[in-house]
């Protein structure tokens, strides 16, 4: 066992970290407050190749395996996880599942401009009665001639008003009593697939998540996407990989919060000396910084498995998302905590991530949800 990042590993970290906190980091609290798009921060990491990380180079992408592309993560998490989240849905759950079930006329016109960063991706599978169950989605495709006409709506879709490639998971039909659910590629701007409306968030507000509305959108079956009746398969076998992206934007949040306290506790003096000198405050950075290391092992562990095309992958991307995203929950309130009052003031970078870590519990899949899919992976086994 080596816990040690290969040399091109940690060159990712070195390079990324960089660009993050060099163009990043400095701006993050001015596009948080305005709800503005990274689009200049976005143009950069394309052009290091990140918006395809884990692509091949053939279809345009960087290449990485899934330990650098967790890594990649965290570092931009640790500038802005608003920027983090929009590179990790448009990795995670537009390109790898274009990668793993497209055709290859798919690959060709879909992922490699996903890929090079020309395109943005997003992923449209919640719906405003579907969010943890995933099935119980309304959307509908019905077949006609080459096409089939989706109606529905969809909700909480990351890059929503910015993406150009979307993958749409609908009803085509009834298989054994089971709703039959197909995914399918819908290129932006296509007639009548439109945002409905602009969610104003609490944390994570650069990035845009959207209501978007089907209203006979006509979608030729060439971009049925792994085939009729495979939906939830194309569905949960990207969510098993884009959990590992949640989990390492989680493990950035919660390094941010543990550095920007560490420094507090030094500068900040209370009954005449340093406020780190008190063992409650440096019980908490211990253990801040402990559950911090292990939620960063879990997710590369995870990330390393997947590289192995580990049977286990799929629960331990849950377990690395659960323990990461939870962790990044604590470790900032006690962030906030050892700030004090002015953890709470908008001044402190602190505050902006304790609202940022919120909604990591809750996309991609719930905590409770992480548990489901943990306790099912453990007991098949
Ligand atoms: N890989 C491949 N296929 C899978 C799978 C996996 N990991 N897990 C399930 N499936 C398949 C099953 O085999 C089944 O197929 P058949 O019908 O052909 O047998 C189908 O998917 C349905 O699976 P289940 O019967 O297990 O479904 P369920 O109703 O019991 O639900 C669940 C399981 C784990 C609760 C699931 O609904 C789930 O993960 N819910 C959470 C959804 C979620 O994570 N949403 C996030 C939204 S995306 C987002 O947040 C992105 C963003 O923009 C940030």
């Amino acid at each position: 066992m080596n816990f040690e990042l290969s040399e091109e590993q940690q060159m990712v970290r070195n390079s990324v970290g960089e660009f993050a906190r060099n163009e990043i980091a400095p701006v993050a609290r001015e596009y948080d407050e305005a709800e503005k798009f990274p689009q200049r921060q976005l143009e950069g990491l394309a052009e290091l190749g990140l918006l395809g990380m884990i692509i091949p180079e053939e279809y345009g992408g960087a290449g990485f395996d899934a330990v650098s592309y967790a890594v990649a993560l965290e570092e931009i998490a640790k500038a802005d996880s608003s920027v983090a989240v929009i590179v990790s849905v448009t990795n995670s759950v537009c390109c790898y599942p274009i990668l793993c079930f497209g055709t290859e006329e798919q690959k060709l016109k879909y992922l490699v401009p996903l890929a090079k960063g020309e395109k943005l991706g997003a992923f449209c599978l919640s719906e405003p009665q579907a969010g943890s169950d995933a099935v119980g989605l309304k959307t509908r495709a019905i077949e006609d001639g080459d096409f089939y006409i989706l109606n529905g709506t969809k909700s909480w879709v990351t890059n929503g008003s910015e993406a150009e490639v979307f993958i749409v998971m609908a009803i085509t039909g009834e298989r054994d009593g089971k709703k039959e659910i197909t995914s399918f590629i819908i290129e932006g701007g296509t007639a009548g697939f439109t945002v409905a409306s602009h969610e104003h968030k609490m944390g994570q507000r650069a990035s845009q998540t959207n209501e978007m509305s089907l209203v006979d959108v006509r979608v030729p079956k060439e971009n049925i996407l792994g085939g009729i009746g495979n939906g939830m398969k194309v569905a949960f076998g990207s969510l098993d990989n884009g959990r590992i992206g949640i989990a390492a934007l989680s493990v950035g949040i919660a390094q941010a919060a543990l550095e920007e306290a560490v420094k507090y506790s030094k500068d900040r003096i209370a009954f005449g000396k340093p406020i780190s000198e008190f063992q409650a405050v440096q019980h908490k950075l211990a253990d801040m910084a402990t559950n911090t290391e292990a939620a960063r092992l879990l997710t590369l562990r995870a990330a390393a498995m997947k590289d192995a095309n580990h049977k286990q992958t799929g629960t331990a991307a849950s377990m690395a998302k659960l323990y990461a995203s939870e962790n990044a929950n604590r470790v900032c309130a006690d962030a906030i905590q050892i700030h004090g009052g002015n953890g709470y003031s908008r001044h402190y970078n602190v505050e902006k991530y304790y609202r940022d870590a919120r909604i990591t519990t809750i996309y991609e899949g719930t905590s409770e949800i992480q548990r489901i899919v943990i306790s099912r992976g453990i007991l098949k086994d």
